[in-house]
């Protein structure tokens, strides 16, 4: 099985677990870390709407708090027939730890739907080196 398979099954699995009683759209979402191990996160609602959080968000709070930062790859999962690409704010999140050139993957159920760079989904972006005076 290939790596990307391996983080397809990933987030498909976890797709499962995702606690989403108000919209009732499931997500899972895998990262590949540059060292070659697999978080995942599925989001997580809240009867007090805004303060759910992001499959995105989930994976990357696994990440670190498994001693890793450096995302080599991401699988962002969803059912539907649009695209379930990172919201705005995922992709800021996703950009802390990841470079311009770094895949995400869109996935179905099927399988993946389209791939993209982080650079193309939040191209201009705002990381840590423009803080620097
Ligand atoms: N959602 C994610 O988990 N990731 C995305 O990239 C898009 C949206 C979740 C948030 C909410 O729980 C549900 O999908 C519907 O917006």
């Amino acid at each position: 099985m290939s790596t990307l398979d391996k983080l397809f099954e990933a987030a498909r699995a976890i797709q499962a677990n995702a606690y989403v009683p108000y919209s009732r759209f499931k997500v899972g979402a895998a990262i590949l870390t540059s060292d070659g191990r697999v978080f995942v996160g599925c989001n997580v609602e809240n009867a007090a709407y805004p303060v759910g959080s992001c499959a995105e968000a989930g994976a990357i709070s696994a990440m670190i708090a498994g001693g890793a930062d450096r995302i080599a790859a991401i699988v962002v999962m969803g059912d539907g027939e649009h695209l379930v690409t990172p919201c705005g704010g995922c992709r800021q999140r996703i950009r802390e730890f990841a470079f311009p050139d770094t895949p995400i993957h869109v996935a179905g159920p099927e399988g993946i739907r389209k791939s993209f760079t982080l650079g193309e989904l939040l191209p201009y972006s705002f990381g840590p080196d423009n803080l620097s005076l």
